[in-house]
């Protein structure tokens, strides 16, 4: 056993170094992140889904398995459910709603239409998270080890994954992309009409087709077919390829179906150039960008250490003081484990980035970012809701105090 587990570590190491490898992005990106680049100074584009380094996968030993149960059970299930049937406790409290693991749709893919993912797609999925939902990027809360760990136990709610019929190996390719002039996007706009796109996207891309009131998904609500006139809302991340790639493999368990069989890989991506005309530059600049595009790492390292507990459903300290600017670091470990689902620290209309879900006693959870905006802010458990059934005195509040020198501080 022991030898096992010093080989999964070893593979776990090969797999953090592989992980840092920074991929520089594609010159056919789009420039989305650009007013973030002047806001933050030298943000590199942000990675999509598909440019994610994957590590090379572990071993799936009995000690990974019962690893990625623990890790799931402290960090997915009051989201998912403990049994993956998407019930989890604050599930009711989410739009969209958490997947549910046992009806196996997954909509983020390299694989055909009705194809399960491939381990690194759902290593993508589990790492960079949905952007626009309630998926947390878990990039830097887990390390690659215990991310290969919960991917090998979401596997388990299925048993179409031990099926050996089931093809998990073909792979969509995209193809060359042609290039992006007055012609390809003037043919990208007649297949936008022809393929009759529209009818949920609406003429414009506003997600206002006549058919986009009566769309639902697999978990029986309403879904709203993408608004293309904002970046923001592409779960896979804004860029070219990931448009493409949404076209080829569909988004299973929703509308959104699939167009490889089709449209020429060509035609895809004259469609994709075509859908980014319709973005709008935002009439009012964006104030302040989320420092989720920020790398954890970037950060350095912090102006100020805070160590936060809970103690009987409250927290401690209840009053967190920072200055502007400061890079703090907030060390959460909870006195109970919740209902077994731990406790959480998020802050109230400030960056969703700063957030920690399934802290449990014994297993401290660390979140670290940027102190920028001014201002009292109320922190909450994210892990359970902070309802007034659950956690009604779960709340604390930050401040970041304008640096002015006049300002006295506690710390
Ligand atoms: C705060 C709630 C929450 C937590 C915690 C959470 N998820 Fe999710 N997850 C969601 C939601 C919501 C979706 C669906 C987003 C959408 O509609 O596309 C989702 C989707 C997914 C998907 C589906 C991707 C696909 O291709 O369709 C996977 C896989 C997943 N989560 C894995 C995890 C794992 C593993 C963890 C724990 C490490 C986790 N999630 C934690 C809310 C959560
Ligand atoms: C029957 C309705 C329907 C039709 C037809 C349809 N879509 Fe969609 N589309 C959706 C829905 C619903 C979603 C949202 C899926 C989700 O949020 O998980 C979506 C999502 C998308 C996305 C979002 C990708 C991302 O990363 O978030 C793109 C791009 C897109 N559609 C493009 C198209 C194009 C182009 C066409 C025509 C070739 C098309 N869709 C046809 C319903 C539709």
């Amino acid at each position: 056993m022991t030898k096992l587990i010093s080989l999964w570590t070893a593979a776990a190491l090969i797999g953090t170094t592989a992980g840092c490898e920074r991929k520089v992005a594609a010159p056919i990106e789009t420039t989305a992140s650009e007013p973030l680049r002047a806001l933050t100074g030298s943000v590199p584009a942000k990675a999509t889904w598909s440019d994610l380094a994957v590590p090379p996968e572990p071993a799936v030993t009995p000690a990974l398995l019962a690893r990625g149960k623990q890790v799931y059970e402290q960090n997915c299930a009051a989201c998912h459910g403990t049994n993956g049937d998407g019930q989890g406790l604050c599930s009711a409290f989410l739009i969209p709603r958490p997947r549910s693991f046992t009806q196996a749709h997954f909509r983020f893919r390299s694989t055909p239409s009705g194809h399960l993912p491939t381990d690194s797609d759902l290593f993508r999925t589990v790492s960079a998270g949905l952007a626009g939902t309630p998926m947390p990027p878990w990039r830097n809360r887990l390390s690659n080890a215990d991310a290969w760990a919960v991917v090998e136990h979401v596997k388990t709610f299925s048993p179409r994954f031990t099926d050996p019929k089931e093809d998990r190996q073909t792979v969509v390719q995209s193809g060359a992309p042609p290039p992006r002039d007055p012609g390809t996007i003037a043919t990208g706009k007649a297949l936008y009409t022809k393929m009759g796109c529209f009818n949920c996207h609406g003429e414009l891309g506003q997600g206002n087709g006549p058919s986009a009131n009566s769309l639902t998904d697999d978990s029986g609500q309403h879904i709203q077919a993408r608004d293309f006139t904002k970046p923001s809302g592409f779960k896979a991340g804004y860029a070219t390829r990931e448009i493409v790639r949404g076209f080829l493999t569909g988004f299973d368990g929703t509308p959104m179906p699939s167009y490889n069989e089709l449209m020429s890989k060509e035609d895809s991506w004259k469609l994709a150039y075509y859908v980014e005309t319709l973005v709008k530059t935002p009439v009012v600049p964006i104030a302040r960008a989320s420092q989720s595009f920020l790398e954890y790492e970037q950060l350095g390292a912090p102006d100020l250490r805070v160590t936060l507990t809970e103690r009987a459903w409250k927290y401690d300290p209840p009053e967190i003081r920072v200055k502007r600017g400061q890079i703090v670091e907030i060390t959460f470990e909870p006195t109970d484990n919740g209902l077994g689902a731990g406790h959480g620290f998020a802050i109230s209309s400030y960056d969703e980035v700063a957030f920690i879900n399934g802290a449990m006693v014994g297993v401290p959870k660390t979140v670290k970012f940027r102190a920028d905006r001014a201002g009292r802010f109320t922190f909450y458990c994210a892990t359970q809701c902070s309802t007034d059934k659950l956690h009604p005195l779960m709340n604390g509040t930050l401040i970041v105090e304008d640096a002015a020198p006049a300002t006295a501080s506690t710390h």
